[in-house]
């Protein structure tokens, strides 16, 4: 199904924006958070993934990421992190990919221009001085922070519900001058990253979905694939790299 040609090109080649979610991880034998198994099912938001939580029962909290930190050590990035690398790599036009992501998936596939709108496991924010730095183990055996020697005072680097996203300037700037935007993995259910679609529609973007099934904003997309990721996208990056 050759995919319709884009609409605009800004200069030579096309700026792409794509937003993932944890549908592009299921495959590598992540839980996703919706639909079965999903985390969501096993937890409560509200005790796992609020400041209030961790106000309230930080072990608990604590004992969440610990555990998801660790699993990736257990999983490997799938075909369709491979793609997206592939496409990072050789597309001569803009690209961006904003991940919802807390794995580092995207990364040991080798993506380079990435921003992970929800934070990061492998990152770990001091409440002492406000300092972010790379964390691998397991935050329950107690921390100190590099930065100020805070003791037991570093936190998830998590986005909680409730709390601001990052880098959302830089995000909805590549949006507005995308030519073609793509949701691949995601649910549509957690705002602002399920808004992002309408913003490119509002910009004359081209947009498409790859996903296991319909999303809530499925309705917003110009084209839709609906599959496993690892067989959509590395179909779809090929697609885009032949016509390069
Ligand atoms: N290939 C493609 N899509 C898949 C696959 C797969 N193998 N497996 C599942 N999916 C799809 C599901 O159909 C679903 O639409 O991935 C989506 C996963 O949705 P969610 O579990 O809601 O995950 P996500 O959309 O990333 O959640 C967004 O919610 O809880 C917060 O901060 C958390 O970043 C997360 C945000």
């Amino acid at each position: 199904m050759a995919m319709t040609p884009l609409r605009s090109y800004r200069g030579v080649m096309a700026n792409i924006v794509i937003l993932t979610g944890a549908g592009i991880s299921a495959e590598s034998g992540l839980a996703t958070f919706r639909g079965p198994d999903g985390l969501w099912e096993g937890h409560r938001v509200e005790d796992v993934c609020t400041p209030e939580a961790l106000a309230r029962d930080r072990e608990t909290v604590l004992r969440f990421y610990d555990e998801r930190r660790a699993a990736l050590a257990t999983v490997a990035p799938n075909a369709a992190h491979q793609a997206l690398a592939k496409l990072d790599a050789e597309w001569r036009g803009g690209l961006l990919i904003v991940t919802q992501n807390v794995d580092d998936l995207h990364e040991r596939a080798g993506a380079e221009r990435l921003i992970h709108i929800h934070g990061e496991l492998l990152s770990a924010l001091c409440e002492g001085c406000g300092g972010r730095e790379r964390f691998a183990g397991a935050m329950l055996g107690g921390t100190v922070c590099a930065g100020c020697g805070a003791v037991n005072r570093l936190r998830p680097d998590i986005v909680f519900f409730g709390e601001i996203p990052y880098d959302m300037e830089r995000i909805e700037a590549a949006v507005q001058a995308a030519d073609l935007f793509v949701s691949i993995g995601t649910s549509g259910a957690v705002y602002p990253a399920a808004g992002f679609v309408r913003l490119a529609r509002a910009v004359g973007a081209q947009t498409l979905e790859l996903n296991l099934e319909p999303s809530e904003g499925s309705f917003l997309f110009d084209e839709r694939r609906y599959g496993p990721a690892s067989v959509l996208v590395p179909e779809w990056v090929e697609e885009l790299l032949s016509r390069q």
